[in-house]
């Protein structure tokens, strides 16, 4: 089976948008690919028109149904009360300059203090409901859970993919809004309360279930997910101290990337997918028992990665358009 890993689209209801996401999406089409994954952030605000834009062109290219896509939401698609006012080429160089985005800014953290567990379930419902058909015949493997994540989705008898949902930290603002206030957030960034949006965050004891499943035994495993498996040394060095402080997974008192990175290497992941730091890339971790791809992002990158799965084997290559 071949398989195409892509991330990070940003739809964004544009022509321009419509026409990069079908430049990509066509060239992985050309390429005889089976199954499209995309692993997050395919919309930069979660709003109708973005999803509407990813569906028309995948649709256009026959990616829309369970065993032809899968798809897992990032932060843009959920956190939407923030996304919303800002594009995607905002994050964050234009943010740190203040001034003119200080009302903007005004506006998302007064709808911040009040979103809630009920905004965050409301928007993982809109994202499930846009790609039902992509969801079906998905297993939820733990209940109660935020749209039903962790799933399983069986590709073959036996290749399996691990969908998670790596964005449930419900933002924190301590501050009361003033303009003040929010001139100091801009510098502070305070990333402890998660403000940004841009952190994530998995609950460890149902990655635990998931990959204790009878129905893992014995499969090659994929694991999707929107948050990166950098190490926060290594995305301090090559991007800056910055992504590393806003754009991780877990806290300091959370579940966290390491216990992740090595909860996939005990149970023996063949591949772990993600996006949100917008390079196409191709790494290991847990003393390189675990290889893992970065899906890149629309605007910056022009690569997607082809996966070739064949007899529990899976071999992995960059593909340019
Ligand atoms: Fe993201």
């Amino acid at each position: 089976m071949r398989i195409a890993h892509l991330s990070d689209l940003h739809a964004e209801g544009t022509n321009a948008s419509h026409r990069a996401v079908r430049n990509v999406v066509e060239s992985i089409a050309d390429s005889s690919v089976d199954h499209l994954i995309i692993t997050g952030d395919l919309t930069n605000g979660g709003r109708d028109e973005e999803y509407e834009e990813v569906i028309d062109v995948l649709k256009a290219f026959k990616y829309i149904d369970a065993a032809r896509l899968t798809v897992v939401p990032g932060n843009h698609d959920l956190f939407n009360c923030v996304f919303r006012y800002f594009s995607q080429d905002d994050w964050p160089p234009e943010l740190l300059q203040g001034g003119k985005l200080l009302s903007k800014m005004y506006r998302v953290i007064t709808e911040l203090r009040d979103f809630q567990d009920s905004d965050y379930r409301d928007a993982i419902e809109t994202f499930n409901d846009v790609f039902r058909k992509s969801l079906r015949g998905t297993i939820s493997v733990v209940n109660g859970n935020p749209g039903g994540y962790p799933r399983l989705k069986f590709l073959s008898r036996n290749l399996v993919l691990v969908l998670l949902d790596s964005n449930y930290w419900i933002p924190t603002v301590y501050f009361s809004p003033s303009l003040e206030n929010v001139s100091r957030i801009l510098r502070t960034m305070n990333p402890g309360g998660n403000v940004l949006c841009c952190n994530g965050w998995l609950e460890g004891n149902d990655v635990l279930t998931v990959f204790d499943s009878p129905k893992l035994k014995s499969k090659t495993i994929i694991v999707l997910l929107h948050h990166y498996l950098y190490s926060q040394a290594t995305v301090a060095k090559h991007w800056s101290y910055f992504h590393a402080q806003n754009f991780g997974l877990g806290s300091e008192d959370e579940y966290c990337r390491d216990e992740l990175c090595s909860l996939l290497s005990r149970y023996r992941v063949d591949l772990a997918l993600h996006g949100h730091l917008h390079t196409t890339d191709s790494y290991h971790v847990h003393h390189g028992r675990v290889k893992v791809l970065n899906g890149g992002g629309w605007r910056s990158v022009r690569k997607w990665n082809m996966i070739d799965t064949e007899n529990g084997r899976v071999r992995t290559r960059v593909n340019s358009w």
